[in-house]
């Protein structure tokens, strides 16, 4: 018969050793969560959508593309003309708005509309987009990009901060 005593670690030790893994186990937690938080709730969060406006809605007749000036809602704090964003309204024959990102889909060189040829044009390397955006001729490898278009009591809003990259527009 083994008349051997099973080995006990002290209480004293067995204490520290819960004392340190607990110690561990809070730093882990305490440092995990935020940075967690840091890297996970982007992918949940809504961006937040920045409307400027265009101009009043008579501005833009039917069946016409124009240049429009757009009118940051939030404050400012430095001078109205710092800065200032242009975009492309075309409002089709039954009045619908598409608000164009006024750069072209190749490099970025700031596009004309010209009403004769009825196409916007790119100076830069050709590029020819019609009045829905699309790609006519030369290099651009997509549509031209769209902004989020509202109206509201009359005038035009463009949601600037998230274009889409040539899908529908939407009307809220
Ligand atoms: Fe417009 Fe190249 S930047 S065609």
């Amino acid at each position: 018969m083994d008349k051997r005593i099973p080995y006990k670690p002290p209480p004293r030790r067995q204490f520290f050793k819960y004392l340190v893994n607990s110690i561990a186990a809070a730093i882990g937690v305490a440092l995990g969560v935020p940075l967690l938080g840091f890297f996970i709730l982007p992918a949940f969060k809504r961006p937040k959508l920045v409307w400027k406006e265009c101009g009043p809605v008579d501005g833009f007749p039917k069946g016409t593309v124009s240049l429009a000036h757009l009118k940051s809602l939030e404050k400012r704090y430095w001078p109205e003309d710092w800065g200032e964003e242009a975009a492309w309204v075309y409002r089709d024959n039954e009045g619908t708005f598409v608000v164009y990102n006024m750069h072209c889909t190749h490099v970025g060189c700031p596009i004309r509309w010209s009403a004769p040829a009825h196409r916007f044009f790119c100076p830069c390397h050709g590029g020819v987009f019609d009045e829905n955006g699309n790609v006519v001729a030369g290099p651009p490898p997509r549509p031209l990009d769209r902004y989020l278009v509202k109206v509201e009591n009359g005038v035009l809003y463009a949601e600037t901060a998230y274009e889409r990259r040539g899908q529908a527009f939407e009307v809220s």
